[in-house]
């Protein structure tokens, strides 16, 4: 081993004792834990302090969408923390009314009036409460696979299990819906054979609840970590009727498929429908800072021009986080990354196509431009999964073994349950996706050994 190897292995090792004595980590046990100890990040790698580098193909938690270490950031910045870098939500600041003009412009219909937050989480709390505010309603419908953040609100709304260990304390008047998880259709159901159950559920549902006690029905844009589960043709249109039909708020939680991941700057624009609120954070300014945004039409907003807006924040509109988006947002653009990300998207799924061909555990592959996840099986025609369903950690043997397997080629990635994540920075060129992606497949060797 050289001088610098092992000064870099010693200086890991240091960083690595201080984070696990004295922080604790995320959604796990903190025992046995064995995190990269990043030393920089740049466009899709990271890398670590012995020098290995890592290919970055889940963009951190599907939020880094611009790629790492871009300076045209730090650049903002640190130009806007010259000037102000924080004042309270009740000044305006050139930057703020800046930001807000561009998510204007690029948000569709009339989505024009923006509360900023500091997280997904917060803009899902603040949705709704505005909901509840503006309709006068109580009840909100979500599904039972999303995940809309680890606050009590949002992750009531949402239904995945992280929240079961602490659901005692939920909110009331969440109503929660089954998924429209098509290969894995709870109506039994066949792509020629559905007649939307999904929706009439919803619409049964509904009934039974009131729908006048129903103040919105909050749904992602396109599904993220419940496993991007597609949503079958109309559904969102269907949805926007019965909305209409009912005056209850269409929510679209924009948090992880807005900002261009999907190939369009929002989830909801790949279903020809336009929300009354849009919940957004990571992308927005691609995990540089903190931060989100709840926008909401200029009707919605109309309702406060003469009574009070009663939701608040110490950070909202943090200027040099809005300056941090405003680049973003520009980069977005100037680089042509949504476009990329159509392309690269498209170039992934041929590639997984051909994966498929030599690895039986690939049961399906689901993706919407850059948000992509596969589902890996025991059997392709029973369908079984590698992992069940909030697997316990002894049903996690082989997903485990795939994952660290991917870790050792060097691949970070969001491996859960029986699925694993392809979702790269929408920067990324044909090359890094060909890395990622054989590297994949000599790690699915190990699943590929337990399917029948
Ligand atoms: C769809 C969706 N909504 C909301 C959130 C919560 O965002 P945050 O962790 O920034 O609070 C997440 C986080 O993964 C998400 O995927």
């Amino acid at each position: 081993m050289d001088t610098q190897s092992s000064s870099g292995s010693s200086k890991r090792e240091e960083i690595l004792k201080n984070n696990l004595d004295y922080t604790l980590f995320s959604w796990s046990k903190q025992k046995g834990l064995d995190p990269i100890c990043v030393e920089r990040a740049e466009g899709v790698y990271l890398y670590d302090y012995d020098g290995k580098r890592f290919l970055d193909f889940s963009s951190g938690l599907m939020n880094v969408n611009i790629g790492h270490g871009d300076q045209r950031v730090t650049n903002a910045v640190v130009k806007q923390m010259q000037n102000v870098s924080y004042v309270t939500p009740g000044c305006a600041t050139e930057v703020r009314g800046e930001l807000g003009k561009k998510l204007a412009e690029i948000c569709p219909g009339n989505l024009t009036k923006a509360f900023f937050t500091l997280s997904g989480a917060g803009s899902i709390e603040n949705a709704i409460k505005l909901a509840r505010l503006f309709t006068g309603r109580h009840k909100i419908i979500s599904r039972y696979r999303a995940f809309h953040g680890g606050t009590y609100a949002a992750m009531t709304a949402g239904g995945d299990p992280r929240k079961l260990a602490s659901d005692s304390q939920q909110v009331p008047n969440v109503v929660h819906v089954e998924d429209p998880y098509c290969y894995r259709c709870p109506w039994s159901q066949q792509p020629d054979s559905c007649k939307l159950e999904c929706i009439s559920h919803i619409e049964r549902i509904i009934d039974f609840e009131g729908p006048k006690n129903i103040a919105g029905i909050l749904m992602e844009g396109e599904s993220g970590t419940s496993g991007c589960i597609k949503y079958p043709k109309n559904y969102w249109r269907k949805l926007r009727e019965i909305c209409d039909t009912h005056g209850i708020l269409l929510i679209a939680d924009e948090v992880m498929s807005g900002f261009g991941r999907t190939g369009k700057w929002f989830g909801f624009e790949n279903h020809g429908v336009i929300p009354d609120m849009v919940c957004m954070a990571k992308g927005i300014a691609s995990g540089y800072l903190p931060f989100g945004c709840l926008m909401v039409t200029n009707t919605i907003a109309a309702k406060f021009d003469n009574e009070p807006l009663m939701i608040g924040l110490t950070y909202s509109a943090h200027a040099t986080a809005c300056a941090a988006a405003l680049e973003v947002i520009k980069i977005y653009e100037t680089d042509h990354l949504i476009e990329n990300a159509i392309k690269m998207g498209n170039y992934v799924e041929k590639r997984v196509d051909e994966l498929k061909k030599a690895h039986p555990c690939i049961g399906d592959f689901r993706n919407t431009g850059l948000l992509g996840c596969m589902e890996l099986v025991k059997n392709r025609n029973t369908r079984e999964p590698m992992a069940p369903y909030n697997a316990p950690a002894s049903a996690m043997q082989v997903m485990n073994q795939v994952a660290a397997r991917l870790k050792e080629l060097g691949v970070y990635t969001f491996v859960r349950w029986n699925y694993i994540f392809i979702a790269p920075p929408l920067s990324i060129t044909e090359k890094q996706i060909d890395e990622g992606i054989d590297k994949i497949s000599e790690a699915l060797k190990i699943a590929d050994a337990s399917c029948s």
